[in-house]
């Protein structure tokens, strides 16, 4: 059986001149490659989900702002000229989705990269950034796993799991966060029963997660949202893992919609709630979940998107918040590369990432 870890979400095209990325949007139904070179595209693919999961939002925006700098420095010799044209690139894809921190994290480094090549040709400059958007990609890589590695430290064999979204390899790299312990777990012969949440609207944990996992052979079972408070109650979850695209300093994490309502109920049938992400997720100029912004989608994804006529009646008010932030209160512990996080989360957040105060 083709084991997703090795699939291949975001990668540059053999002239590098363009982003390939897999249509996450068409899945799992069509395994479709798109090509894109162009700046408006780019957004357009992170805006619908086409490339979706905050590190691989990440990822992408890196590789599309050096293809967009590729694609200028066929005609601009002035390096000055090309730096500024970037920072209005690189805001403009930033615009595409508010929560996740890994967009405007990614973009910022490969801004702050560019700047330290302001002596160079524009050409020059150019594949320098395609060569720093492939190493983003690699650490990512090599985060996941040792986030894998990490998570599956805290699970014991048979375990039943409960996942929100997707968090695996089409969202990140690899492994994945909240399903690389799982991922880990199944090339170790663990054992692991994992229930995923469908995680309406947008389906994440239908079309994504249970692909994935029922790729790579792991034991899932898919459940509507509105039933994982009986899974949880029957005994069969021992561990919710979740991935998050925005951790405050004081630990509260914002992840997709319904993750903190999954955290209530594991708290309240006393199950450990784990939140696995890159350090790149945690944001010191958030000091708590409040400082999140929350992103808003059309009333569509609710009524229409998929279903074969309107599932609403016509010009229903709608609300349609992308993201929740579970409060700090409510995890267990925080799994990043570098280790695993308990509480006190503003102490040891701080501890761990000495390194990266808030600017
Ligand atoms: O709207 P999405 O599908 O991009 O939301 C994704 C999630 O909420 C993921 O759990 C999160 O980005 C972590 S991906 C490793």
């Amino acid at each position: 059986m083709k084991n997703n870890v090795e699939i291949k979400n975001i990668f540059l095209n053999e002239n590098r001149d363009a982003v390939v990325i897999l249509d996450q949007t068409q899945l799992p139904n069509r395994t479709a490659y798109l090509e894109i070179n162009d700046l408006k595209d780019s957004y357009e693919a992170i805006l619908q989900l086409k490339v979706r999961g905050a590190p691989a939002i990440g990822i992408f925006a890196a590789y599309a702002l050096a293809v967009e700098a590729r694609r200028l420095a066929a005609t601009i010799t002035d390096t000055t000229l090309l730096l500024s044209k970037l920072q209005e690139a690189a805001a403009y894809l930033n615009s595409a989705r508010p929560t996740a921190v890994n967009l405007s994290w990614a973009l910022q480094r490969m801004c702050a990269y560019a700047e330290t090549l302001r002596t160079q040709q524009p050409l020059a400059v150019a594949d320098a950034l395609i060569a720093e958007g492939e190493k983003i990609q690699a650490e990512d890589a090599s985060m996941c796993y040792k986030i894998a590695q990490y998570g599956l430290s805290l699970l014991r064999k048979d375990s039943g799991i409960l996942t929100h979204c997707n968090a695996g390899p089409l969202a990140t790299s690899r492994y994945g966060t909240a399903l690389g312990p799982i991922l880990l777990g199944q090339e170790k012969s663990y054992n692991f029963h994992v229930f995923a949440d469908e995680t309406r609207p947008l389906l994440q944990g239908a079309r994504l997660t249970a692909y994935e996992l029922a790729q790579a052979g792991v034991d899932v079972t898919l459940i509507c949202d509105n039933m994982a408070s009986i899974v949880m109650k029957s005994g069969k979850i021992q561990a919710c893992l979740v991935g998050c695209d925005r951790v405050s300093a004081a630990g509260d994490a914002a992840n997709k919609i319904g993750t903190s309502g999954v955290a209530i109920l594991a708290k309240y049938y006393g199950i450990p709630f784990y939140v696995l992400g890159p350090s790149s997720t945690i944001d010191f100029n958030c000091a708590t979940g409040d400082d999140i912004k929350i992103e808003l989608r059309p009333d569509s994804e609710i009524t229409s998107k998929f279903y074969q006529k309107p599932m609403a009646p016509e010009n229903v008010r709608c609300y349609n918040p992308a993201f929740d932030v579970t409060d700090h209160s409510l995890i267990s512990a925080i799994i990043t590369e570098r280790g695993i996080v308990y509480p006190p989360y503003r102490e040891n957040l701080a501890k761990l990432f000495s390194d990266r105060q808030a600017d």
